[in-house]
């Protein structure tokens, strides 16, 4: 995959935090090996599926973690995000910020289920909320990030509408007050906010979400100049709006503790990653975790399975659907 294709696939912009009403009370639900019973290979399956999409794009890695974010964070984790707008209504996906959301993620989820449904007895057992989060598990361990076991027995919930997304999410011009309290609604710390944001060690922002830090009237002084120019070169004035670059210039195929190290020299490419340094709160924990991928990846798989117990659907709230892109 050349350099110039994948810079036009949409794809992971700002790290997307809900602001609402989550609660986490349902999150006893959950469990390992929650579809034992009835349907035993599922993670091998779905595990399966996920490589033969990454073996076609990398892509997909940023994608789906992205998406597996932005589904927890609105409405909590009940693959809200995958359902495709109607006549009569406008989804979560198709809300204006969904050019974040590249392709490759709903297509990674679209292509486990259909492996999942393949075998009889696992047909329409298997949430699509669950299949994400088990998705999002297996790009991790795909890109070379840690490898961790995923709680499952998530509902999918009855609702997915464009209004839902407002307010819910940290524009990239965040500082690290705002998205602290940003996360902390959803019962997440300062520190697992640190440890998500180390999601964009993969994935893709559009040039619009960093223009304003690398052109005048002033540019953004945490911004490393010599990273600063090389931006300038790939984001031109009117540029394509779906013109998009990797969010890690140095390692953007790896999932690493590479984005604590860039952000040491200046080079997050967000306003909203580059905080955490700049802030002298926050930076004791990039220096730690850029130093000590071990410390880093114990601290990301804790933060990803509480953000996984994010608004967990009942059996009154929530149900399995037949299509991930249709509410039943
Ligand atoms: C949209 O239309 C479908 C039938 O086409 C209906 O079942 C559903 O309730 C409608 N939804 C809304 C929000 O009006
Ligand atoms: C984003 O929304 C637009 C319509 O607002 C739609 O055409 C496009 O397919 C959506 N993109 C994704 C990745 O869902
Ligand atoms: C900016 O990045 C270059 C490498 O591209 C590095 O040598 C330099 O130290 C960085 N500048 C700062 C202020 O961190």
């Amino acid at each position: 995959m050349g350099a110039g294709s994948a810079r036009h696939v949409a794809a992971a912009a700002a790290l997307l935090v809900l602001a609402a009403s989550a609660t986490v009370c349902a999150a006893q639900q959950l469990r390992r090996n929650y579809y034992a019973g009835v349907c035993p290979n599922v993670e091998a399956i779905v595990r399966d599926a996920v490589t033969r999409k990454f073996r076609q794009t990398f892509i997909t890695v940023g994608a789906t973690v992205h998406l597996f974010f932005h589904d927890c964070f609105v409405d909590g984790c009940d693959a809200s995000v995958v359902v495709a707008s109607t006549a009569n209504n406008t989804a979560e996906k198709d809300h204006p910020i969904n050019l974040s959301l590249a392709g490759d993620g709903f297509d990674t989820v679209i292509r486990a289920k259909a492996a999942v449904d393949a075998v009889p007895r696992c047909r329409n057992r298997v949430s699509c909320a669950d299949i994400l989060a088990m998705a999002t598990r297996d790009v991790i361990a795909l890109a070379g990030g840690p490898s961790y076991a995923v709680e499952l027995g998530r509902l999918d919930g009855l609702s997915s509408t464009a209004s839902s997304v407002n307010g819910k999410l940290a524009p990239p011009s965040f500082n690290l007050d705002q998205l602290t309290a940003l996360f902390a609604t959803n019962g997440l710390s300062q520190a697992d906010m640190i440890a998500l944001s180390a999601g964009h060690t993969v994935g893709f922002a559009h040039c619009n979400t960093f223009s304003g830090r690398i052109r005048g009237p002033t540019l953004d002084p945490t911004l490393n100049s010599t990273y600063a120019s090389q931006l300038r070169a790939w984001c031109p004035p009117n540029v394509d709006q779906r013109l998009a670059v990797s969010m890690d210039p140095v390692t953007p195929r790896d999932f690493d503790n590479q984005f604590f190290k860039n952000l040491q020299v200046g080079k997050g490419l967000l306003a909203s990653d580059q905080v955490l340094y700049s802030d002298p709160r926050s930076r004791p924990t990039v220096d730690v975790w850029a130093q000590s991928s071990v410390a880093f990846n114990q601290a990301f798989v804790a933060a990803i399975t509480k953000m996984g117990r994010i608004g967990i659907k009942t059996r009154a709230q929530g149900n399995i659907r037949r299509n991930c892109a249709v509410l039943n």
